[in-house]
């Protein structure tokens, strides 16, 4: 007598055999990372399957240009205009939604969970702004939403904070968190290269945003930033409070005087939990030169992780591109496969810490974060003029660590001045620069960069 397939999820084959049959996935967008996504999935099928314990199989694509889904999943796949088909389509099981931005996606994603589907998403602007309903809605449906793809790309970082590091308390977060940004900074420092050049090349790299101006105004590092500080410290998605500052302003100029003085400049995000609040800023940063944090170049990421047990940790890899980001989703997909038969309550939690358990830690505004400052400054050659900016700081209680005076140009009367502080508050600082802005021996505004030792 033929076997009768009795178990959810098994089908039973030409030989006769019950076997699990192949998980079905809906890709929503086959741009940048859903291209990647189907060329990892197809080139490692059979390491993945034996990983997941069943096939995983694109069945369905939707793309708003058909015929490039076409040519790429053509005769494979179902490929459809409406994205709407897959999302509904009773057939699919994970909705893999890879098409971006914050009004169709999110649509497009809470539709999926309302017909009861996991979804997979690389949509950090999209989580770190409506993370928190999303959320919910998954949790009332019982279904998972899994998101590695959405920080620093390849690198498995929320894994490594939602479960590698579960046995600590998080204390700070510090990372090159947008590809984009870095390997600008990296070019024009290496090669001289011009700001514009470079953005061109991130964009036909496949690095940028659809709006590159997420990528250098911060934004998109702010969106990374505000997910990992919800892992990391059980609090809910809080990007409006988020201090955001991108690379668009940095000159060359600081550039060069930050390698003089032994440091470079990053676009960094900071999370870090203090007995005030939690902070949570993005901006540029002089690091050390000698960290290994300082050294990570082109469209590479890097995360270091302070917890109380383990110390610092690192890590390192690929922050975008097709495959590097693809490895990310698929990984994704073979975790909701493994455990799409498991009971909801036994599934580790979105946010990682139980979304009943959410603590409401306030966040910190910039103004009282503490931090130390490169400060740059055009000043008159002539005597007392650094008594009359170092009383300024003085009478705030910031004091100085380094200074650095160029030699001023042939027949100029005007020299650069560089500061670097110790740790103070940024209210400070502020009230600092506009005094300093304010002396008739300093020419133009003050130039301020923030500084952590990360030590
Ligand atoms: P792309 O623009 O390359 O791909 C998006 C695709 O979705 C395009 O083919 C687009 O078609 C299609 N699309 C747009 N709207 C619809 C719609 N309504 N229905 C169906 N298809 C639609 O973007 P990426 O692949 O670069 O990015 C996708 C997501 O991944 C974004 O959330 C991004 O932030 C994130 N991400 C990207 C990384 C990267 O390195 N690129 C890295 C990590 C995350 P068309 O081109 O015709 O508009
Ligand atoms: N635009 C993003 C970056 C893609 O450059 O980092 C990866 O999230």
């Amino acid at each position: 007598m033929r076997p009768v397939p009795r178990r959810w999820g098994f089908q039973e084959f030409k030989d006769g055999r019950e076997r699990m049959k192949p998980i079905e996935v809906g890709l929503l967008g086959i741009g940048t990372v859903g291209g990647g996504v189907w060329t990892v999935l197809a080139r490692n099928a059979g390491e993945i399957a034996r990983r997941a314990g069943r096939e995983i199989r694109i069945a369905a694509v939707a793309d708003k240009d058909l015929d490039k889904a076409r040519a790429i999943a053509g005769g494979s796949a179902r490929v459809t205009g409406d994205a709407y088909d897959v999302v509904r389509d009773p057939g699919i099981d994970i909705v893999v939604e890879l098409i971006g931005g914050t009004t169709v996606a999110k649509d497009l994603m809470l539709a999926a969970i309302a017909q009861g589907k996991h979804v997979v998403s690389a949509n950090k602007a999209l989580l770190a702004t409506h993370g928190n309903e999303i959320f919910a809605a998954a949790q009332e449906k019982g279904v998972m939403v899994a998101f590695e793809a959405a920080v620093a790309g390849g690198i498995p970082i929320i894994k490594a904070l939602r479960e590698g590091l579960t046995a600590n308390r998080i204390e700070w977060i510090a990372g090159i968190i947008n590809g984009t940004s870095n390997f600008i900074l990296s070019e024009m420092r290496d090669k001289g290269l011009a700001f514009e050049t470079v953005l061109a090349e991130a964009q036909r790299l496949g690095y940028a945003e659809a709006d590159p101006g997420f990528d250098i105004e911060g934004i998109d590092a702010a969106h990374k930033l505000t997910i990992m500080s919800a892992i990391a410290f059980g609090v809910p998605m809080q990007f409006e409070k988020a201090y955001t500052e991108g690379i668009s302003r940095l000159a060359q100029l600081d550039i060069r005087y930050a390698e003089q003085l032994g440091y470079r400049i990053k676009l960094l995000g900071i999370t870090r939990r203090t007995p005030e609040g939690i902070e949570l800023r993005v901006h540029p940063t002089l690091i050390p030169a000698r960290r290994l944090i300082a050294n990570v170049e082109g469209v590479m990421n890097a995360v270091l992780v302070k917890g109380d047990a383990v110390g610092a940790t690192l890590y390192y890899g690929a922050g975008a591109g097709a495959e590097p980001t693809a490895s990310a989703v698929v990984a994704d997909l073979v975790d909701v496969t493994r455990l799409h038969t498991a009971d909801p309550e036994h599934r580790v939690p979105h946010l990682a810490f139980q979304p009943e358990r959410l603590a409401d830690t306030r966040i910190l505004p910039m103004e009282e974060v503490v931090t130390a400052y490169y400060l740059r400054m055009r000043v008159l050659d002539r005597p007392g003029v650094l008594a009359d900016i170092t009383r300024v700081l003085a009478d705030r209680s910031i004091s100085i660590e380094a200074m650095l005076q160029k030699e001023p140009g042939e027949g100029e009367d005007q020299v650069d001045l560089i500061m670097l502080t110790h740790q103070a508050r940024e209210k400070q600082v502020d009230g600092a620069i506009a005094r300093i802005e304010s002396l008739p021996v300093v020419k133009g505004r003050v130039t301020r960069i923030r500084l952590e030792p990360l030590g």
